[in-house]
């Protein structure tokens, strides 16, 4: 079907909660044009599942943006390319300083030049560090304890001053734990290497790895392991089209927690991901690591207020079921 909405670009759309957010573009009738590097992202997935047109390149190549800017005709930004992993960033910060900052501001640079400027960021819970209430609000201060968050809370102010400057509008999305896949199974998580839970869990499941490490039994919560707030990647999607939509009618450059606003202990994922698979799912109970908070649920009533937003998919079960039907075609 062609497109009757106007082209978005979507950096990192081939990666995994960006090209979720694709198909939400593509279905709410949006054209949609990839830039990605593929240091993560998925060819296939953009080009056979999501027919979307890809451009392989790098945010923090200015020539390559300017000619995409002045090739196509792009309203708005969907920014989701980054380096993501928490532990990376503190033994090399400055890889992910150059990405995550100095490439999301190379990016902005573009944009202005060009004149688009209207931008949907994929921040993070991470951005808040240890919190000091539950659920955690949006005016939470936010203290990150390691680079990436760091990263992240940057490219927060700088939009804050880009819209001071250039009456630039975004939204910032701040994700708690992204999770699930959509319910066709034709799209999920596949990171390499994975660090989170639910994945290395199914993955488990499917014999692909021995035994799962549980980090910390002993926390002060009612089972002793940690409590996260799970997303569904499809809510976070949905939140996506809101949010550009609301700044496509003048809205104004804020910030929002996309979470659950509910935890899950990792002993009630694991115990969810053994019901839904029926299969054995062997645990390693090991030490804590350092820096990871006992619980980290958000609100997300600023999102459901200002921008509507709806989680379709707030069941544990739910959630895992996707995953699993998506991990099971993947690697099964
Ligand atoms: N997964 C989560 O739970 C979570 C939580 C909070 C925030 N986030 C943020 O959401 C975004 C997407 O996360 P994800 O889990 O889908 O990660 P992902 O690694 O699957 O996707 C990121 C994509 O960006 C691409 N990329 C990276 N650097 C690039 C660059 N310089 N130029 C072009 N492409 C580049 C990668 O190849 C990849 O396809 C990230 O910004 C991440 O920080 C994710």
């Amino acid at each position: 079907m062609s497109p009757t909405k106007p082209t978005i670009l979507v950096t990192g759309g081939a990666g995994y909660i960006g090209s979720h957010a694709v198909r939400a573009l593509q279905r709410a009738g949006y054209g949609v044009i990839i830039l990605d590097n593929l240091v993560y992202g998925h060819r296939e997935i953009a080009e056979d599942v999501l027919r979307a047109q890809l451009i392989i390149g790098d945010t923090r190549d200015r020539p390559l943006l300017d000619e995409l800017f002045q090739t196509y005709d792009i309203a708005a930004v969907m920014h989701f390319s980054a380096f993501a992993y928490v532990g990376e960033s503190v033994t090399d910060p400055a890889k992910y300083y150059r990405n995550n900052v100095s490439g999301t501001l190379t990016l902005l640079e573009a944009m202005v030049a060009a004149n688009v400027k209207i931008f949907v960021f994929s921040s993070t819970c991470a951005t808040y560090g240890i919190p000091q209430v539950i659920p955690i609000p949006e005016e939470h201060p936010q203290n990150p304890i390691n680079p990436y968050g760091a990263s992240k809370l940057m490219v927060e102010r700088i939009l804050a001053d880009f819209d001071l400057a250039y009456q630039f509008k975004s939204v910032s999305f701040r994700y708690f734990n992204a999770a699930g896949a959509d319910p066709s199974g034709m799209l999920g998580e596949d990171h390499n290497p994975e660090t989170h839970l639910i994945p290395l869990a199914l993955m488990t499941a499917l014999g692909k790895q021995e035994y799962l490490s549980v980090f910390g039994t002993d926390y002060p919560t009612e089972d002793g392991t940690c409590i996260r707030d799970y997303i569904h990647v499809n809510d976070i999607a949905s939140a996506h089209i809101l949010g550009l939509e609301y700044l496509l009618q003048g809205g104004k450059t804020d910030a929002f927690n996309l979470g659950n606003g509910s935890g899950f202990s990792v002993k009630e994922v694991i115990e969810t991901v053994r019901e839904v698979t029926k299969r054995p799912v062997k645990v390693i109970e090991c030490a804590r690591r350092p820096g990871d908070p006992p619980i980290l649920v958000g609100s997300s009533e600023k999102a459901r207020k200002i921008l509507g937003w709806n989680p379709q998919y707030p069941d544990l079960k739910e959630i895992i079921t996707h995953a699993w039907q998506w991990h099971q075609r993947r690697h099964g």
